[in-house]
């Protein structure tokens, strides 16, 4: 998104509060924001906030002169490339439809010669009322572009279809709406996890591994960017989070295993996350202390959840294709393939990571792909080429099945 100017229109509603994640997002993405927010959205959102996130002003009224000479609003309707309202209350879509123009919001959109998207977000029965709908067909047909609304649980308890999209699927609609880009996976859920987890032994003393998180996080950014909602679930790593995902952080492999759990139902699971195998029995709850003349105390460990292994034995709620990761230091090939028929997952990616490769906090990889009797050497290249070869693949099996 280098250089795209997004002026982005927020309404009253709930939703509001996720909007800093999004002008984040596309910031990151080297966009720009400006925001125009409404009275109603004022009540969910300080203009502050936004000014702060997008380091610009933020207009909120029609007849304040000092804007009008110095950013009028037919100027501020277009110097952006996208107008984007998000969210879009039942009022602000029914104020367009009718072609009102009687606050800054509604005066910028009909003053406007740019596209326009719509992130609609209300109550299930304001979104099926056919007030809306109707207002909703007359803006498709008049070419404005819709992200959402989806079904689920509402603020005010209801459940239904209303619900505003998650941010990491605006953006993924900016992306598809600004490069139209193909999005074999748009649709689809994938879950990923990345980096190592953390297994306490007291307050201050844990158990971990080398893995940096590069080729997790990668695959990650990789299927979003193939139209995949993808929620990534990563143990401590000095990474950003990949822009358009859905970010979970945990520390242990318990933690690893609830937040996969929870992510489910999932179309597609890459697990590239370095688990520990074992944990100490009994983390103690106060600093062990070193005792002059005492023995080292000795750690008791105990086995960790096999997340792999649970989540490919999950019954209705598995994964259709389930991608495991073999790090090995020796007989790379036939320790992968064992593990493949073992843990009853799809495929795995072999790669050898013993300490010479710098596969474990390097940027390149040299990996195999395990699948279904066949084994695909793959030339070593970039992590980030790994990520798009391997959700290539994943885009290519699910055409193939479909
Ligand atoms: C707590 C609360 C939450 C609201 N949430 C929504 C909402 O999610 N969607 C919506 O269309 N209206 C919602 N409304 C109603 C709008 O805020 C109201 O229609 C307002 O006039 C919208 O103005 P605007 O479109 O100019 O921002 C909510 C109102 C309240 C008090």
């Amino acid at each position: 998104m280098q250089g795209k100017r997004v002026l982005l229109i927020v309404s009253g509603g709930i939703a509001a509060i996720k909007i800093p994640e999004v002008i984040r997002s596309i910031r990151k993405l080297g966009g720009s924001v400006r925001c125009v927010l409404t009275k109603g959205g004022e009540q969910f959102v300080t203009p502050l906030s936004l000014a702060a996130l997008s380091e610009d002003k933020v207009y909120t009224d029609l007849f304040s002169l000092t804007d009008e000479s110095e950013m009028g609003h037919i100027k501020l309707s277009r110097d952006a490339d996208v107008l984007m309202v998000a969210p879009a209350s039942a009022d602000i879509l029914a104020k367009l439809a009718a072609g009102l123009a009687n606050d800054l919001a509604s005066t910028v959109l009909l003053a406007t010669d740019k596209p326009v998207i719509c992130v609609p977000s209300m109550n299930v029965r304001m979104w099926e009322h056919m007030a809306t709908q109707a207002n909703v067909q007359t803006l498709e047909a008049r070419g404005v572009t819709f992200i959402g609304p989806v079904e689920g649980d509402m603020a005010c308890g209801e459940y239904g279809m209303g619900r505003m999209v998650e941010p990491a699927e605006i953006i993924q609609g900016l992306k598809a709406f600004f490069y139209d880009t193909p999005r074999p996976l748009c649709g689809r859920h994938a879950i990923v996890t990345s980096g190592p987890t953390f297994e306490p032994i007291d307050p201050v003393r844990y158990i971990a591994n080398r893995s940096s998180g590069k080729q997790g996080h990668a695959i990650a950014a990789a299927l979003s960017d193939l139209g995949c909602r993808t929620t990534l679930i990563t143990g401590p790593t000095n990474l950003a989070d990949p822009v358009g995902c859905d970010v979970i952080q945990i520390e242990t492999a318990h933690e690893m295993l609830a937040a996969t759990e929870a992510a489910l139902p999932a179309d597609i699971a890459v697990f590239a996350a370095a688990v520990a195998d074992w944990r100490t029995s009994g983390e103690a709850q106060e600093k062990i202390k070193k005792q002059p003349g005492a023995t080292p105390p000795s750690l008791n460990m105990v086995e960790n959840p096999d997340i792999l292994k649970t989540v490919s034995a999950s019954g209705n709620s598995r994964p259709t294709l389930i991608v495991g990761f073999a790090a090995e230091t020796n007989d790379v090939l036939t320790n992968a393939s064992e593990k493949r028929a073992r843990k009853e997952c799809d495929w795995i990616v072999a790669n050898d990571v013993s300490p010479e490769t710098g596969t474990f906090s390097g940027d390149n990889n040299t990996v195999h792909l395990i699948t279904d009797g066949a084994v695909e050497d793959w030339p070593r290249m970039t992590k980030t080429d790994v990520a798009k070869q391997l959700a290539g693949r994943i885009a290519h099996y699910f055409e193939a099945a479909e």
